[in-house]
């Protein structure tokens, strides 16, 4: 069930659309900053943009940065294509696991992290990289890892 403010947010973004279908990956995002993911409710949505359930779910499936399970209060996308693995993803993926007790996929304890493996963050000259919430981190070193999450914690 949308609540207002969701409502009236999703109809705005409607309204900058010639065909409701378009905005649905922005409806999706609209959801997950209300919420912090999108739930199987997405199918009320689906009726919205004149979309099918099945439809609306692959576009949220297909599109990377919308959360299908709950996450933690801040999510850090690591990189794991070409370029950052060839400049040390692996390095960086191990001080991260080390440092935050979890793995791919997974939300620490205290939910204060979700870690997901994410393609090409666009700044592949400035490899290897993350993103934690919508903060990015290039030229990343383990050795810079604890200072970066420090400022999460
Ligand atoms: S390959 Fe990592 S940012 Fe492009």
């Amino acid at each position: 069930m949308l609540t207002e403010e969701e409502r009236r947010d999703i109809e705005r973004e409607i309204l900058q659309n010639e065909r409701k279908r378009a905005a649905a990956v922005e409806v999706l995002k609209i959801v997950q900053k209300h919420r912090g993911w999108v739930s199987d409710e997405i199918h009320d949505l689906a009726g919205i943009l004149e979309m099918t359930p099945a439809e609306l779910d692959a576009v949220a499936t297909f599109y990377s940065l919308i959360f299908r399970k709950p996450v933690g209060k801040h999510v850090i996308l690591v990189c794991d294509s070409v370029s950052c693995w060839v400049m040390g993803y692996e390095k960086i993926l191990d001080q991260l696991t080390s440092r935050l007790g979890i793995g791919l996929n997974e939300t620490s304890a205290d939910g204060q992290f979700t870690l997901l493996p994410v393609a090409c963050l666009g700044a592949c000259d400035r490899a290897p990289a993350m993103m934690i919430d919508e903060m990015l981190y290039t030229y990343l070193t383990p050795e810079k890892i604890d200072g970066i999450l420090e400022k999460y914690r």
